[in-house]
């Protein structure tokens, strides 16, 4: 199917909120990690006009055809990048797009994934189990189902799919290898479990299980949250929404990790980890969705949204005016302290080369 056809049918999540949470302003600049379909790229390039920068990184090449033909209008003040967002930092020098304004991530898949691509990502349409983003990568969801041990099997649906019935499931899709379809699959989940009880279709969470798992999702959400300090700019911003519990956790802890002065364990005596604040939290509570957004748009129901500003850390407060080369503070377009800024990115360029 040609997924260009498809794109009024992903509606981007949360557009207002993520707009006042990222305070786009014109002139800004911003990376979209997460492009889809390009809705949240579109929203923030029209709010930053004139003059707004935009990086967009999707891993899936049919999402960065399709954004691509929706962001034509943009096309001098974008840049889409087919690439996991795993490697932020690297895109970002090849690109020498640093320091931002802010940094977006919409986790998980788009529509165009789920119900149009043919790739296997839903059980409600008959697909070969692949699950994988890009092409480029080697394992698909076949692959995993049908090689590794059933203890393997069980603990993946259990610790990605939070699966009660694991072990069951586990059990019966090793009974029926090979297993190639997703329907087949969801079929054998559907033996194992004795079928529909709650609101959630049984194969629901071992399918998740299988997509983080092929992804890698969990280990590219952290590599990357990591990577957003030294990218933002001071008064940046970091903007993600989540959408089941093992994301969300993630970013709560990366977030609440960075606002905080110590991270020694409770009752330790006296500081020892030396760690210092890079992050203030913008809503100390998760941003969801309203009624109104839920019934337009199902698919936003399970949406959180996280929001923090980068702030300087200790280490930064006291860098010298001699060290920043003699110069002095100054604001310019929404920047603070471009000199330190410049170091900062000294600093960065001989980490990662050094
Ligand atoms: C929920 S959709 C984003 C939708 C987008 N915000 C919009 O408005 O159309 C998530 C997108 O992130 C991409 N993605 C997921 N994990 C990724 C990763 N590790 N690196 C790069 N892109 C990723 C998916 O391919 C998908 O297109």
């Amino acid at each position: 199917m040609n997924l260009t056809m498809l794109i009024p049918t992903h509606i981007p999540v949360l557009v207002n909120e993520i707009l006042e949470a990222l305070a786009v302003q014109p002139g800004g600049r911003y990376i979209d990690c997460t492009l889809g379909a390009g809705g949240h790229a579109a929203a923030i390039l029209e709010r930053s006009s004139p003059g707004g920068q935009l990086l967009g990184i999707d891993a899936d090449p049919e999402a960065i055809k399709i954004a691509r033909a929706r962001l034509e209008a943009y096309s001098g003040s974008s840049l889409l990048i087919n690439e996991n967002f795993a490697n932020l930092q690297t895109i970002c020098i090849k690109y020498d797009f640093f320091p931002v304004h802010g940094i977006l991530l919409d986790l998980g898949l788009s529509s165009l994934q789920l119900n149009g691509s043919g790739r296997g990502f839903s059980f409600q349409h008959d697909a070969p189990l692949d699950m994988r983003l890009s092409p480029n990568q080697e394992v698909t969801a076949a692959d995993i189902i049908n090689t590794v041990s059933e203890a393997e099997l069980a603990h993946l649906i259990r610790e990605y799919g939070e699966e009660g019935h694991s072990w069951q499931i586990a059990h019966h899709i090793v009974n029926q290898r090979p297993i190639k379809t997703t329907l087949q699959l969801a079929q054998t989940i559907e033996q194992a479990t004795g079928g529909r009880r709650g609101r959630l279709h049984p194969a629901t969470k071992t399918f998740q299980a299988l997509r983080i798992a092929v992804n890698h999702e969990l280990e590219h959400l952290e590599a990357a949250l990591k990577q957003t300090i030294d990218l933002l700019g001071f008064e940046g911003r970091l903007v993600v929404i989540s959408y089941h519990s093992l994301e969300d956790r993630i970013v709560k802890q990366f977030m609440r990790q960075e606002s905080r002065n110590c991270i020694c364990p409770p009752g330790t005596p006296t500081c020892v980890c030396r760690h210092t604040a890079s992050l203030r939290l913008i809503n100390k509570k998760v941003t969801s969705p309203s009624l109104t957004e839920i019934q337009l748009n199902p698919r936003s129901r399970s949406a959180k949204l996280r929001a923090a500003e980068r702030i300087a850390n200790q280490d930064e407060l006291h860098i010298t005016v001699e060290e920043l080369g003699g110069s002095t503070e100054i604001k310019d377009n929404g920047w603070r302290r471009p000199a330190l800024l410049k170091k900062l990115r000294r600093t960065f360029l001989s980490a990662q080369f050094g």
